[in-house]
């Protein structure tokens, strides 16, 4: 076998072991070297590879927007998000919005699934990978135990809706930050009146921490409802349940119960709204 045959096929397997180790994508051109001596300078190929490398599909950081174009950049979601009238009219204002520098590097917007007139509204994060492929929120792992756990209290996304905090994916699934939230925030305020659920739950710690303007972790606040103010749009108040992010369950199973129990107390505050709806 000639050397050239010989690199492609080590190219290759190494490839296939990339794949079969769950990496879907690059972050960096150069990988690296994390065996390197701190403070080791010297100008060796394989140090010189260390060099931070620009991500060129990532945005810029939002730290390095200056505070004008953020307060810009939120006072504009404002002003658009007020004017819709409709989900549709939302839809198309935020897929238009170039405000918020994730809809660069994004596939798709995502902005929501299931029944627009259900009485219950979850709110993630943001949209992972398979989200911003197919431009619907929840559709990866975490989105397949969503349903199930859905499916445990006899709903399904027929009867439920579901958005998230910021509708284009971070690139590399990292955490919103809190320039990215703080602009995007309007569009599911705005959301949240349109689409007028009775209830609303609040997937993990982003969702929660952003809508109801608190720092305390999603440990302390799961399982207590509480009440998410749409302050921009009178003084509507809708009851709220924080509970664990299912990408978070994915990751430490022995939760689940814990969002169990939450997902039983919602079910209960459901049927009681049902209810007391059928009464009417
Ligand atoms: N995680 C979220 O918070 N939202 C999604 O849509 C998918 C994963």
């Amino acid at each position: 076998m000639h050397q050239q045959d010989r690199d492609v096929t080590a190219d290759l397997s190494l490839l296939k072991w990339y794949r079969d180790m769950g990496v879907d994508e690059t972050v960096q051109d150069e990988p690296v070297n994390r065996f390197r001596p701190a403070g080791d300078t010297h100008d060796t190929p394989a140090n010189r590879s260390q060099a931070p490398q620009p991500d060129r599909r990532s945005t810029p950081p939002p730290k390095g927007l200056k505070v004008e174009e953020q307060k810009d950049s939120v006072a504009s979601a404002k002003e658009i998000a007020a004017r819709c009238q409709t989900l549709d009219e939302l839809k198309h204002a935020i897929t238009s919005f170039s405000g918020c520098p994730l809809s660069q590097t994004a596939t798709n917007t995502v902005f929501a699934d299931g029944n627009p007139a259900a009485p219950i509204m979850f709110v993630g994060e943001a949209p992972g990978r398979d989200e911003d492929i197919q431009g619907l929120p929840f559709v990866g792992a975490a989105g397949q135990l969503l349903d199930k756990m859905l499916g445990a209290i006899g709903r399904d996304r027929s009867n439920v809706y579901i958005s998230n905090i910021i509708n284009w994916r971070p690139p590399g699934n990292r955490t919103p930050t809190a320039n990215e939230a703080l602009t995007c925030l309007p569009f599911i305020k705005r959301h949240i009146f349109l689409a007028k659920p009775k209830v609303l739950v609040l997937l993990g710690g982003t969702a929660a921490k952003h809508l109801l303007q608190t720092n305390t972790g999603i440990m302390r606040l799961r399982g207590t409802w509480t009440e998410v103010m749409l302050d921009d749009y009178g003084e509507q108040t809708i009851p709220a349940l924080p509970t664990l992010h299912p990408a978070y369950l994915l990751r430490q199973p022995a939760h689940k119960r814990l969002a169990w129990q939450d997902f039983l107390a919602l079910d209960e505050h459901l049927r009681e709204i049902e209810q007391a709806t059928a009464e009417d």
